[in-house]
């Protein structure tokens, strides 16, 4: 209130916690919290949703910040940028949709947070693992989303949990027993089951709305 949240923002965002009970229960079969942490995001302030994705006021942190550095962006570790989150149960990640959340979150920051300016944002999450774009349909909705970032840095370290309990609703499920009812099941499960691996991507892109955006040096390599 004292920033001027408007109520709806406020409930759409404080609503991932009944999102986060659903999971639990799904999951384990009772009531309860699983990340309590990222919660406390939302309480805190710290994230908000705004449309399709979640926005985190966030720091660069060491190898995303070398990243963007290198990239040529007067950026380094410990500047701002707001962090990207999906939230799962809130339908197709389209190109519409993430378009008018930034548009949203434009005027949200310039609003509510007048004193902090984010130039980048940044995303780390499954859905950036460049391996996805070899085995989905060009044309989905999660290589387009993918196609927005540049690499900050490569992991190198698997981690299948992650993909297994978006996708599935449990990280600890049997790899042979995935089912394979949509693209997106396939391709995660079909992976694991060939031996393969899955990797958090780390990626950012400058803000529509921000200088870096605007600069021809920048887009071209985009
Ligand atoms: C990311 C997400 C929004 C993409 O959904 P989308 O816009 O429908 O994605 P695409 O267009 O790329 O893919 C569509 C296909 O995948 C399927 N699909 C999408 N999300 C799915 C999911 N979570 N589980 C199973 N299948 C899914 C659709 O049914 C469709 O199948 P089809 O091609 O066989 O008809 C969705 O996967 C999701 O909500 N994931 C959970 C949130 C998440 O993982 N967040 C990241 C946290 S790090």
């Amino acid at each position: 209130r004292g920033l001027g949240v408007p109520d709806d923002v406020s409930r759409r965002t404080l609503a991932d916690l009944g999102r986060h009970m659903a999971v639990h229960r799904r999951r384990y079969g009772s009531c309860g919290i699983h990340a309590v942490a990222w919660l406390g995001l939302h309480f805190h302030g710290e994230l908000y949703q705004l449309g399709r994705l979640q926005y985190q006021r966030a720091r660069l942190g060491g190898r995303s910040g070398a990243g963007v550095a290198a990239a040529g962006l007067p950026l380094t570790s410990g500047d701002l940028c707001l962090s990207l989150h999906i939230p799962d149960f809130r339908g197709p990640l389209s190109a519409r949709a993430c378009d008018r959340s930034l548009a949203l979150a434009q005027e949200f920051f310039a609003r509510h947070h007048p004193d902090e300016r984010y130039e980048i944002a940044v995303c780390h999450s499954w859905l950036l693992d460049p391996q996805l774009k070899d085995l989905l349909p060009k044309d989905s909705n999660l290589v387009r989303f993918q196609e927005r970032f540049r690499v900050a840095w490569e992991n190198t370290e698997p981690d299948d949990r992650v993909p297994v309990g978006f996708v599935f609703g449990d990280p600890g499920l049997p790899i042979e027993d995935l089912p394979r009812r949509t693209s997106v099941e396939r391709a995660v499960g079909d992976h694991l089951r060939r031996g393969g691996h899955w990797y958090g991507g780390h990626g950012w892109f400058p803000l529509p709305w921000s200088g870096t955006a605007a600069s021809g040096r920048l887009v071209e390599g985009a």
